[in-house]
């Protein structure tokens, strides 16, 4: 995995170039850092915004979906509680803080040509930046709710054309079904794949992960983990995730959120402490 050099980690001052409707509950946010900085960061690295709200003890954690010039990058956000509802609300040429580019992003696929994309609502937005970069097109894998919330299509059809296969929980658009049963529907494009990369609600990301290796037992699968993130930045162990390989748990902020899907223990739990003290040398 690529690893961030603490001295890009920037507190940007931003001004809001747009904030716009492209789904139901979600929004396309362009953000332009002050003037003479500069915004790059590798896919599937996040920032931390800080809204415009005095009572937030914290900032909150977004996905970069694009860099489209070297001083803007754009978050495809859902509107879910208090912070995204004020992200809602805001206007051309307001201004926020936003720091980031935060953890560690993606390895690029080695086999580009058949690499899996498969986003699960608004975990699409690290999938697609990663994607735009590659060489080749590969192959998304997009499941929503619904027809209303199939943001992005354009963007999408732009990077994947043919590839892009769509799934709406209720039928309203595509497969009616969920990515996995998108997965099942695209076998031969599955087994031929070397890489696959997923971002989405937990338990899509398990029932994928586990799918893909029935599938391709071969697969090396990556994940974009969107925990709870109060700091962003290692300080204070709210984001820990549980792993199969280590008796102690990752942060998600700084050493993710980008994981070897192998690695996570997917059923939440630690390892019993007979692990630590008997298989493996005691680490404090
Ligand atoms: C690395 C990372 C990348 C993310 N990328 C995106 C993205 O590209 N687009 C997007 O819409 N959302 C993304 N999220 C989730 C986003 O951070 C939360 O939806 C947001 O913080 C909710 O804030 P709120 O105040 O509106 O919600 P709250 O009112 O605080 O809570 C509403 C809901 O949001 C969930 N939530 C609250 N805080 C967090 C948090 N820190 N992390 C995850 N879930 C939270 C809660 O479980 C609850 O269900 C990402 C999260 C992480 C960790
Ligand atoms: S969010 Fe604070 S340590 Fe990860």
């Amino acid at each position: 995995m690529p690893h961030l050099s603490p001295s890009r980690i920037q507190d940007h001052t931003c001004r809001v170039v747009f904030n716009r409707e492209c789904g139901h509950g979600l929004k396309l946010l362009r953000l332009q850092v002050q003037p003479g900085a500069k915004f790059a960061c590798q896919p599937g690295q996040f920032v931390m915004l800080d809204l415009p709200e005095s009572r937030f003890h914290f900032r909150r954690p977004f996905s970069v979906l694009d860099t489209p010039t070297a001083d803007t990058f754009d978050l495809y956000y859902k509107r879910v509680g208090v912070g995204t509802g004020i992200m809602w609300d805001l206007q051309p040429d307001d201004t926020l803080n936003c720091l980031g580019p935060l953890g560690i992003g993606f390895t690029p696929p080695t086999s580009p040509e058949n690499a899996l994309y498969i986003g699960g609502g608004i975990g699409i937005a690290p999938l697609y930046l990663l994607a735009k970069h590659q060489s080749a097109a590969g192959h998304c894998f997009y499941g929503v709710r619904s027809q209303a919330e199939v943001g992005l299509e354009a963007e999408l059809q732009t990077v994947f054309g043919d590839n892009l296969h769509i799934a709406t929980d209720n039928g309203s658009y595509g497969l009616h079904g969920n990515v996995c049963q998108l997965l099942e529907a695209q076998a031969q494009t599955v087994s031929a794949a070397q890489e696959a990369y997923v971002c989405g609600p937990m338990r899509m990301m398990q029932a994928t992960v586990e799918l893909l290796h029935r599938m391709n037992p071969a697969i090396r699968v990556q994940v974009s983990l969107e925990e709870h993130m109060p700091c962003g930045t290692g300080a204070c162990t709210g984001c820990v995730i549980p792993r199969v390989d280590q008796y102690l748990p990752s942060k998600v902020c700084v050493e993710g959120p980008v994981f070897n899907a192998s690695a996570i223990n997917w059923q939440g739990e630690l390892l019993p402490a007979s692990h630590f003290c008997e298989e493996r040398p005691c680490p404090l």
